[in-house]
């Protein structure tokens, strides 16, 4: 809609700036002026009603012009480019790793040095775990940021930060970097101007005088690690008031309903925006808006925040991708790809943390069914948008899902949920996975689960009673869980360490800055010379490493597995297998994935439901091909075997 006021507010702020708007500024200008009134819209409909809110829009608008303008020539044109492929990241050539700098290479300068090793694996996406200062002890992983533009001594500098960028500029990797938009550490410059008494920065965060308030927002909402850090708020003795602390009571909720807090965290998106990030992780998008009688996780003023930043970002550094991470409740993550107009205008990537939760259901269950029950909703994601898929990251397992899901599949949820946590932590009989619980509400019971890859899949067991049988049923399930990652649609990411088997690391417990958390133990400290083994045929390490590569060479072959909405479920013909079938055009490709610890049997019939019957099935994974036979013979499937079927043409 045009917009006499804000177009005449827009061409002045382009004269003022010096803007070519019909020669070099030009797309930049014409995305301004095409969705500056949405971008009103939006602003407005959070801090329209504040006095401060049209000073702060103009400020934001100047924001957008200066991050243009400041843009590298280098990332203007990967923009285009990226505009150009389309929808850059549903590709199946990307594949991504999230990683600890400081664990994975000591620090940033040595980064570039591993590149290789990365690349022949087959990645070329990396997330690096957050790099900016954190304060030691408390720092949350480095969630609990004191500066967002300092990288942290012990990772490097901001200029090796920017040689990391631009040497995998150079080898055509993709780099991820976190935004911690809901909270700062404690010992931020604005909660230490708080601490001393300052009120403009006080109304920075969520500051009470007493308990009056805390207590009112406490009776309905969540504890995020009742174990370690009980409560939402934290006394400040400094200024003898309560601040709202979600998560660890070094960590303080930013207050959104103050546009400065806005503007100040959007102008630090555009700083790492134009640092080269290709896709921002926005962490824990679900809490940034909070009101009192609700959850404060999941509300439509935190939807609406996504969608102005979206909007900004979309103008002023179009090449960067919103990844939000929001683990919650299946129904809720959909939400985070934005609804009604917004469908494909929030955040365009979402942890498929439902998917992931689900295949550890199946593999300790070897029953498929709930995952299948969630498909309906999963599949809802619209198009545009992608997941990442994953089967472990930094973080625990929350067994998230709905109990609806859980009950079509004939259990208790309750129940069900309590296996899985005994299973997991090692204490069922059958089980030979080796976790720990996390965060165990001592209120409801529940509890998150963490434990490596290798770990929960049996390998440290296995590996400690030099059961060579247990070593094979273990490494199988790491690649099953692996593979269905791999093949699903969306961007698979795996977590470092992952692809040479790493067990457990218990020596957190002797730190006290850590032991408190036990989701370091599944956080190692690379050791190259463990590396190096990947080398040796027949290792441990070899056998992960190489099956990984060759996961990622297949997927990379094969343009179906790109996320264009392009995946339908198979009818269960057996429960113990998931299996779907990915097609585009004229490409058909069927995986199947055995979670059951036997041998299972799959009709024929399964592949001649769903159009063109095929004669034969080449497996990428094997190099078998099989002849499909009458209705009432079956593929075998090996226990937790997968196969990756293409239809002979
Ligand atoms: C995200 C991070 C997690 C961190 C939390 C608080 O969920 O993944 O590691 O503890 O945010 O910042």
């Amino acid at each position: 809609m045009y917009q006499y006021k804000l177009h005449q507010q827009i061409n002045q702020l382009c004269t003022f700036h010096k803007l070519d708007i019909a020669g070099s500024d030009s797309a930049f200008y014409i995305r301004l002026i095409a969705n500056a009134a949405a971008l009103q819209e939006l602003y407005w409909s959070i801090y329209g009603s504040l006095p401060a809110g049209e000073l702060k829009f103009a400020e934001l608008l100047g924001l957008l012009v200066k991050t243009h303008q400041e843009r590298a020539a280098s990332l203007k044109s990967r923009d285009l480019q990226k505009e150009k492929e389309g929808v850059w990241f549903l590709s199946n050539q990307l594949t991504g790793m999230s990683l600890y700098v400081d664990r994975f290479c000591g620090n940033l300068s040595n980064l570039p040095g591993k590149l290789d090793y990365l690349q022949g694996l087959g990645v070329n996406f990396l997330h690096l775990m957050p790099v900016f200062e954190s304060p030691a002890g408390e720092s949350d992983g480095g969630y609990a940021v004191s500066d967002f533009r300092k990288v942290d001594p012990r990772f490097g500098t901001l200029a090796d930060l920017k040689t990391v960028q631009q040497r995998m500029q150079q080898q055509e990797m993709y780099l991820m970097t976190d935004i911690v938009l809901n909270h700062t550490s404690h010992r931020h410059e604005w909660a230490q101007k708080a601490k001393a008494g300052d009120k403009t920065y006080q109304d920075y965060f969520y500051m009470y005088n007493d308990r009056a308030v805390p207590d009112l927002f406490d009776e309905t909402m969540p504890e995020i690690f009742p174990e370690s850090a009980p409560g939402n708020f934290t006394f400040v003795p400094e200024c003898n008031k309560w601040v709202m602390t979600v998560f660890h009571n070094y960590q303080w909720d930013l207050n959104y309903t103050n546009p400065a807090v806005f503007v100040a965290m959007l102008d630090t998106i555009f700083f790492y925006a134009n640092l080269g990030v290709d896709i921002l992780r926005i962490d824990a998008p679900a809490f940034i808006w909070k009101q009192l009688g609700t959850t404060c996780q999941n509300l439509p003023q935190a939807h609406q925040l996504l969608r102005l930043i979206k909007q900004c970002v979309h103008i002023a550094a179009p090449g960067m991708a919103l990844l939000g991470e929001a683990i919650v409740a299946p129904k809720e993550i959909m939400k985070y790809f934005g609804t009604d107009a917004f469908t494909a205008k929030e955040c365009d990537v979402a942890y498929n943390a439902t998917q992931m939760a689900l295949q550890w259901d199946a593999l300790a269950t070897g029953d498929t069914r709930v995952m299948l029950a969630a498909q309906q909703e999963l599949q809802q994601k619209p198009f545009g948008t992608t997941w990442i898929n994953y089967t472990r990251c930094h973080d625990d397992i929350g067994l998230g899902y709905d109990d609806s899901m859980i009950a079509a599949a004939g259990y208790n949820a309750y129940q069900h949920r309590k296996f899985l946590k005994d299973y997991y932590s090692g204490n069922h009989p059958l089980s030979d996975a080796a976790g720990a619980l996390f965060s165990v509400n001592p209120k409801t019971q529940d509890a998150r689960i963490s434990g490596t890859l290798a770990s929960l899949c049996g390998l440290e067991k296995a590996l400690e009673l030099q059961n060579n049988a247990a070593i094979d049923m273990a490494i199988a399930r790491i690649l099953l869980m692996q593979a269905q990652s791999m093949f699903l649609g969306g961007i698979p990411m795996l977590f470092y360490g992952d692809e040479l088997g790493y067990t457990n690391d218990y020596s957190y417990l002797n730190d006290p800055g850590k032991s408190y958390d036990n989701r370091w133990m599944h956080r190692p400290v690379m050791d190259w010379s463990k590396a190096e083994k990947r080398e040796e045929e027949g290792s441990v390490e070899s056998r992960i490493f190489s099956a990984t590569q060759r996961m990622i060479q297949i997927r990379k072959q094969l343009s179906v597995l790109s996320d264009l909405k392009n995946c339908t479920w198979l009818n269960p013909h057996n429960i113990h297998v998931a299996g779907f079938l990915r097609a585009y055009n004229d490409e058909r490709v069927y995986c199947l994935f055995n979670f059951n610890r036997k041998a299972s049997f799959i009709t024929w019939h399964a592949f001649k439901e769903h159009g063109r019957v095929p004669v034969a099935l080449y497996d990428y994974w094997s190099g078998k091909t099989y002849k499909v036979g009458p209705d009432h013979e079956y593929l075998v499937l090996e226990p937790y075997q997968f196969c990756i079927l293409e239809p002979e043409r």
